[in-house]
Parts: C-alpha cells; sequence; structure tokens
C-alpha cells in the first residue's frame, strides 16, 4: 500500500510538472516564437526547411522584378460568404486565424486551389511595421495572408503543406490609413479570442482585397512560420487596403500569446519573420512599371518614376527620359500626373 501511493505521488507530480512550463507555453503546442530563444534563428534547429531553400517573406525591389505579360487576374470564386454559417476564428498563439470554407476558391493559377484558412502578421504600437513582405526595404503596418491548397493534387491543406505545388498564399499589404469596415467583420472579435477561439458570422472575404488586385507579384517561396515548407506560391497583391490608426491599434493590443492564467503574459505582438535571401530568383510582376509618376511634396512637386529595370538598353533609354522629364518638370513648375 505505502508503495503504491508513493508511486501515485510521484505520478501525480510528473502530471504536476508537466502542466507548468518554466516559461509560458504558447496556445496549443509548438515551441517557436518570434523572440528569444526560440525566436526565428533557432527556427531551423527543430524545422530544418526554414533554413533552407526558397524562403519567405522576401524585399520585393525593382532589381528583381520582371514584367510577365502571361500573368493574368485571379478569379475569386465563393469569396462572398453569408453570415451563416459561420466561420471559426482562433488565437493559434502566433497570430489570429479564420478558417476558410472550402468551398471557396482562387482559379489563374494553374490548377485549382481551394481555400484553408487565412490570417495577419504585424507589428506593435510603438513600431507600427509589420508586415513581411517589404517593397523597396520598406516595411507595411501589417500584412494579410489567405492560404489555400491545390485541391487538384491533394485532398486538404495538412497533406498538400510539404508536397510540390501544395499551396498559394495570396498576401495584402496593410497600411494606415481611413477605417475599413471590412476587417472590422474580423478585428471586432479579437478581444473574445485573447486566448482563444470563437465563432464569428461570415462575411465576404472579397471586400478584405485591395483596388486593382490584378497588379501583383508572382514568386515560388515558402511558408513564412515554421515548419517553412518550400511549397507556396506567392502573390502579394501591389496595392495596399487602409485600415484607420484605431483598427490597426486593436490588431497590436487585443491578442496574447499566452494562456489565460499565464503568469508572465505575452502580448500578440511583432509576429512577422524577417526578409529572407533572394538569391538568383526573380519575382514576376503583373503590372507594367514606369508609366505613372509619383508626386511628394506639396510646393515643388518632387516626381518620381517608378520603373521597371527590364533589359540594359531599355533601363538607359528609361534613365534618360526619367532624367529629362524631371529636369523639363522642374524648369516648368509643373504638376505631375499620376497616369492609370
Ligand atoms: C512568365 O510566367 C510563366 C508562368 O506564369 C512562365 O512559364 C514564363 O516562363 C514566364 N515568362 C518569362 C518571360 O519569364
Ligand atoms: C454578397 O452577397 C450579398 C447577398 O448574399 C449581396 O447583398 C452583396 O452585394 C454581395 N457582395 C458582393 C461584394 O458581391
Ligand atoms: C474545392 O472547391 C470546389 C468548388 O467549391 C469543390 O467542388 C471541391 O469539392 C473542393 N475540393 C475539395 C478537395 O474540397
Ligand atoms: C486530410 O486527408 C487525409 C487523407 O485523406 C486524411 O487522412 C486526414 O485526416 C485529413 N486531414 C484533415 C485535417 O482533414
Ligand atoms: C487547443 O486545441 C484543442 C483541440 O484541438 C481545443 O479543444 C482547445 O480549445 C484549444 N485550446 C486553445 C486555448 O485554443
Amino acid at each position: 500500500m505505502p508503495l503504491r501511493s508513493l508511486h501515485a505521488a510521484a505520478v501525480l507530480l510528473l502530471v504536476v510538472l508537466k502542466e507548468q512550463p518554466s516559461s509560458p507555453a504558447p496556445l496549443n503546442g509548438s515551441k517557436w516564437t518570434y523572440i528569444g530563444p526560440d525566436g526565428e534563428k533557432s527556427w531551423s534547429k527543430t524545422y530544418p526547411s526554414c533554413g533552407g531553400l526558397l524562403q519567405s517573406p522576401i524585399d520585393l525591389h525593382n532589381d528583381i522584378l520582371r514584367y510577365n505579360a502571361s500573368l493574368g487576374p485571379l478569379a475569386f470564386q465563393g469569396y462572398n460568404q453569408s453570415a451563416s454559417p459561420q466561420f471559426v476564428l482562433t488565437n493559434n498563439g502566433h497570430s489570429v486565424k479564420v478558417k476558410l470554407p472550402k468551398d471557396m476558391q482562387v482559379r489563374g493559377l494553374g490548377a485549382r486551389y481551394n481555400a484553408s484558412q487565412l490570417h495577419l502578421h504585424w507589428g506593435d504600437k510603438n513600431d507600427p511595421h509589420g508586415s513581411e513582405h517589404t517593397v523597396g526595404g520598406k516595411h507595411f503596418a501589417a500584412e494579410l495572408h489567405i492560404v489555400y491548397y491545390n485541391s487538384d493534387r491533394y485532398p486538404n491543406d495538412s497533406v498538400a503543406k510539404d508536397k510540390p505545388e501544395g499551396l498559394a498564399v495570396v498576401a495584402v499589404l496593410i497600411e494606415v490609413g481611413s477605417s475599413n469596415p471590412a476587417y472590422d467583420k474580423i478585428f471586432d472579435h479579437l478581444k473574445a479570442v485573447k486566448y482563444k477561439e470563437v465563432f464569428i458570422p461570415g462575411f465576404s472575404i472579397e471586400e478584405l482585397l485591395p483596388e486593382r488586385p490584378e497588379e501583383y507579384y508572382r514568386y515560388r517561396g515558402s511558408l513564412t512560420t515554421p515548419p517553412c515548407y518550400p511549397t507556396v506560391l506567392w502573390t502579394v497583391f501591389r496595392n495596399p487596403v487602409q485600415i484607420s490608426q484605431e483598427q490597426l491599434m486593436k490588431l497590436e493590443t487585443d491578442l496574447y500569446c499566452t494562456h489565460m492564467d499565464d503568469p508572465s503574459p505575452r502580448e500578440m505582438v511583432n509576429n512577422f519573420r524577417q526578409v529572407q535571401k533572394f538569391d538568383e530568383r526573380l519575382v514576376y510582376v503583373s503590372f507594367q512599371q514606369g508609366k505613372e509618376m509619383w508626386c511628394v511634396g506639396s510646393v515643388v512637386p518632387r516626381c518620381l518614376f517608378r520603373m521597371k529595370s527590364g533589359a540594359l538598353p531599355l533601363g538607359i533609354v528609361t534613365h534618360a527620359l526619367r532624367r529629362w522629364v524631371k529636369s523639363t518638370l522642374a524648369a516648368m513648375g509643373a504638376r505631375c500626373v499620376r497616369s492609370y
């Protein structure tokens, strides 16, 4: 008898020890984080792909961009979901995620891709620059990812995620500007998933997309979180959407990485991966740059040509043209035209 109770006590002790990890455990499972000893520099120890090929996110800058006329517009099917059936909104300890119905699909990527989930990446209130992809080295405030799996080849996302051509992600860059009611359909429920998951009314996912979705960047890359499988066909829309300062603040302050009863709670902030090396690869773009000018400044507008770095002769021609236009405009004190 005493032996048995000793045994029981030992088991109990083990259970207690197991249930109370010394460092705050992220919600439901995996131990990886964005900072600290389990931060992104350590990911590849447990998840080898994170230190491997074709990693995402990347910086989208002129030197690596190539216009490709065969990149047509994507078609979004089943995006306009009604309020019921509801979506499941989850705090998975790394981000906030909405499970998407399988009848939502994107066409125009070759194979058929059905939706799996969407989630966001963001910064913190003191440094609100938490997009994963950067454009010309510049972070946006946040980034939305809509994740799909190749439903021509695979039965679901868990089978597809480590397979060739398995996944496609459509990314929306988010900047601060005017308020965006579509995003409130997620943000209004963040407090309810501070530490867990809830049902929320369905809504039209298409309303989360930016203007002119036919203009995008396209490249082959990876999941931006462990296990970082290099199986993702990326589409990053050229044009950002705007959300208000107040909306961004909700995203940056409403969620926690830790469980409700954790003695040392950690806010869910800065959940974005650093941009990865992008050697000897190209990003295809569906839009032609160099046709429009962007004006900044107020008194004397400074005009910048955004141009495609195409073949060298074209580069020289456009460079000369840019100089000529700049000097002519400066001489005339002309207004800049934004053409598209
Ligand atoms: C354009 O993209 C298609 C695939 O979308 C690819 O097969 C083709 O090689 C690309 N063209 C150029 C000129 O890079
Ligand atoms: C989505 O569907 C609803 C009715 O089901 C309709 O009122 C609304 O206009 C649709 N929205 C879009 C963007 O198509
Ligand atoms: C993908 O979506 C289509 C259209 O809604 C549906 O018919 C098909 O069953 C879905 N595929 C899978 C594997 O769920
Ligand atoms: C995905 O499909 C496989 C094979 O059909 C199945 O064994 C697995 O349970 C499915 N996973 C989920 C999460 O539905
Ligand atoms: C963790 O996952 C389990 C099963 O998947 C679920 O029942 C539980 O609610 C989740 N817990 C949290 C805090 O999300």
